[in-house]
């Protein structure tokens, strides 16, 4: 299927540069960012160094593509409306109140999307998760849509981002792998194709890998908790260091040479931080 329109939910970290990037690789295709706050909507249209997200690179994505292929909007409705494929790209943070509070994500923001989206639809759409979100989710977005929709056929994917927060352009020119989820219907793998072919344009084939869905839910949870569990073991082995005279770099190198470990996050410092550890291993732990 030739997609011609795209539409994402959510002009933040995640959102706005992932579409920056898709707009620059895909000339051929029209992406426009909506959100519901319209002063993040006029910041993205306004002058380059005063952008909503500050990333290196991001500025000059952006310089090339607004305008051409590359709309910022308010206008929800006609952009759902235009799309063939809708990307929700909301934040999920941890739930503060109500059953899983401290621990689950809050999915109010994913289900108000949905909502938007079954509503503002008037023909079949491909709808991506590019959200953190909890195993599963994808059913609970599909009850959403067809509840509130009819005689509409909405394809769900799962599309997680991997980008780190002050690499994220780089990491979106080179990504490890691209990972799609989707139905093993003929109607589910011909939405695969379609996000296939959209990241094709600059992904080497052999690093987009296609899961079900469930797996491609799960694994951006486990790849999260997999890097914040290396943090939290070398501040461990520090704290060891520091009573025996061992030497904690000294200790780092030493592992890290060893090619089934990698030296990567191994590196003794403050506990981890960030926008998603805590938020996505509290999530995990509470599934
Ligand atoms: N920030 C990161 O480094 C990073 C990396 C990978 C994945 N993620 C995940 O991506 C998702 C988005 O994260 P983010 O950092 O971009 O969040 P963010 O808070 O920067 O942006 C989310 C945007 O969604 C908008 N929004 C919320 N509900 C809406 C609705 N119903 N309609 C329209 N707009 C709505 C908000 O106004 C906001 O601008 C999260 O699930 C996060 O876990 C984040």
């Amino acid at each position: 299927m030739e997609v011609k329109n795209i539409c994402c939910i959510g002009a933040g970290y995640v959102g706005g540069p992932t579409m920056a990037v898709i707009a620059l690789k895909c000339p051929h295709i029209n992406v426009t960012v909506v959100d519901a706050n319209p002063d993040k909507i006029k910041a993205w249209n306004g002058p380059l160094d005063e952008l909503p997200v500050y990333e290196p690179g991001l500025a000059e994505v952006v310089k090339e593509a607004r305008g051409r292929n590359l709309f910022f909007s308010d206008d929800i409705s006609g952009s759902i409306e235009k799309a063939e494929m809708i990307f929700m790209a909301v934040n999920t943070p941890t739930k503060t109140e109500g059953e899983g509070a401290g621990m689950a994500a809050d999915l109010r923001y994913i289900e108000a999307c949905a909502k938007d989206i079954a509503k503002f639809s008037k023909s079949d759409k491909i709808v991506i998760e590019k959200s953190t979100l909890p195993v599963r989710t994808a059913e609970k977005i599909k009850e959403i849509l067809e509840e509130n929709s009819t005689d509409i056929h909405f394809e769900i994917l799962s599309n997680p981002e991997f980008l780190a927060e002050g690499t994220a352009i780089q990491d979106l020119f080179k990504s490890d792998r691209v990972l799609i989820g989707g139905d093993e219907t003929e109607s589910g793998q011909k939405a695969v194709q379609a996000l296939v072919d959209i990241y094709a344009n600059w992904i080497p084939k052999e690093k987009i890998l296609t899961t079900n869905v469930w797996s491609s839910e799960l694994a951006k949870l486990a790849s999260n908790a997999m890097l914040a569990q290396r943090i939290s073991s070398i501040n461990s082995l520090s704290a060891l260091c520091e009573k025996t005279g061992a030497n904690i770099d000294e200790l780092s190198k030493a592992i890290g040479m060893d090619h089934r470990i990698g030296p990567h996050f191994l590196k003794a410092s403050v506990g981890f931080g960030g926008s998603c550890f805590q938020k996505d291993i509290l999530n995990l732990v509470y599934l």
